[in-house]
């Protein structure tokens, strides 16, 4: 049952805001480089901010720098309505994912702001900290905590490739507030995003719905060889970190091949040292990253492959190490909470289906302690993570429109 049935957000408000945000950290292809706890990533919360005190938001700012809009409902001892995404963009990545959820809740509220509607429950809107993990591993790192799934003291000491500490970076800009990162009781929390693959694309729908996010596995692997002269060291006399990472990495390519089902693993990340043209590299430290629905299948997978990676380690003379750097469980989504969006989907004239996210969100950790569904729209060509992600504006209207009678539903709730 819709609330409000003709309600719709304005469309130009919303692609006004998506424009101006993705100025910030604008890159020359069309993307943003807006990494977690970076300058422009400051410059991104200053200008949500300043939009959410347009409207009246009482703004909270936790100690892992998450930001919180409270609009009052009528009766505010009740759960509120959590709805939201991330700021923070992968390195030269798109302007849609994570804008869109957070812009898109934002838009919500100034629908109901100007129209005076009168909720239930209280609403708030939130921006995840670090979603992306880029910088600093691992990713959905504000709500992990804030869910209790990550260890604060854990991620504020951890460093980015520079050296640099995670809770310094975050004082710097300003966002380490001072009400602990805690969980609170919510009655429904959403989030609207691009889908970032095909499958929408593909099957001629507007809107997705997924049913749960795959589980994730992050490792970071260090492999040390010997540094020495590239012109004298004879070939049989070298202990080459490179090569050794060389043919791991496609050993991890290879895998979900032997493995099958829907599993995918990618090397993403890699540092070379000394990374010079007439020496031999002596360390390497590179990623793995490794997604599948089936989570005993990752289990099985990593043993398969720690035993593949060190004997070609052995061979290559090199030692070999690996520390896990994000071990995210396979979520699912509320399963009435999803229906209702497919509803509200159908009921707007959008066309929708039902998948699984391949991609990771901040509800992944929001499903383990609340009811917790999202709304992909299509990405154009299935790309992202790259600067030609492109989505209609036409289809992230849809997505806010799903968004608001989404959250108008669950906060009319009593
Ligand atoms: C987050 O963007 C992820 O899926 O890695
Ligand atoms: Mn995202
Ligand atoms: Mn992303």
């Amino acid at each position: 049952m819709r609330h409000l049935p003709d309600l719709r957000v304005n469309a130009e408000r919303l692609h006004n805001a998506m424009e101006k945000m993705a100025d910030i950290g604008a890159t020359p292809a069309g993307g943003v480089h807006r990494l977690a706890l970076s300058a422009e990533d400051k410059e991104a919360r200053d200008l949500l901010i300043a939009w959410l005190e347009d409207i009246g938001l009482e703004i909270i700012v936790d100690d892992m720098g998450n930001i919180f809009g409270k609009r009052p409902g009528k009766n505010n001892k009740l759960p509120p309505v959590l709805s939201g995404s991330h700021l923070d963009s992968a390195p030269n990545g798109g302007r849609f994912d994570g804008a869109l959820g957070v812009l898109g809740t934002l838009e919500v509220l100034r629908t109901i702001h100007e129209k005076n509607v009168e909720t239930e429950r209280p609403i708030v809107i939130v921006n995840w900290t670090n979603e992306e993990g880029c910088r600093f591993h691992p990713a959905m790192a504000g709500s992990g905590v804030w869910s209790d799934r990550l260890d604060k003291k854990k991620i504020h000491d951890q460093r980015d490739s520079q050296g640099r500490i995670f809770i310094d970076e975050l004082q710097k800009i300003g966002y380490k507030g001072t009400t602990p990162a805690k969980r609170f009781p919510v009655h429904a929390y959403f989030e609207c995003h691009n889908e970032q693959g095909p499958v929408l694309v593909n099957g001629g729908k507007v809107i997705g719905v997924p049913r749960g996010i795959v589980g994730v596995r992050w490792k970071k692997v260090f492999l040390k060889g010997t540094a020495n002269h590239a012109g004298t060291t004879p070939m049989n006399a070298r202990k080459d970190a490179l090569c050794a990472a060389a043919e791991m990495i496609l050993k991890v390519n290879e895998l979900p091949a032997k493995m099958g089902q829907d599993m995918v693993a990618t090397v993403g990340e890699i540092d070379n040292f000394p990374n010079a043209v007439n020496v031999i590299p002596e360390s390497v430290h590179f990623s793995i990253d490794l997604r599948c629905w089936n989570e005993d299948l990752i289990a099985r997978a990593w043993d398969q492959l720690t035993t593949s990676l060190e004997k070609t380690a052995r061979k290559r003379g090199c030692t070999f190490e690996t520390k896990e750097s994000m071990n995210l469980s396979r979520s699912s989504f509320n399963e009435t909470l999803c229906d209702r969006l497919m509803e509200i989907s159908q009921s707007l004239g959008y066309p929708a289906l039902k998948m699984v996210s391949g991609a990771g969100h901040d509800a992944a950790y929001l499903a383990q302690i609340a009811p917790a569904a999202m709304i992909f729209v299509p990405s154009i060509g299935g790309q992202s993570h790259v600067e030609s992600e492109n989505t209609t504006w036409e289809d992230c209207e849809a997505g806010a429109n799903v968004l608001l009678h989404g959250i108008l539903a669950s906060a009319m709730e009593k």
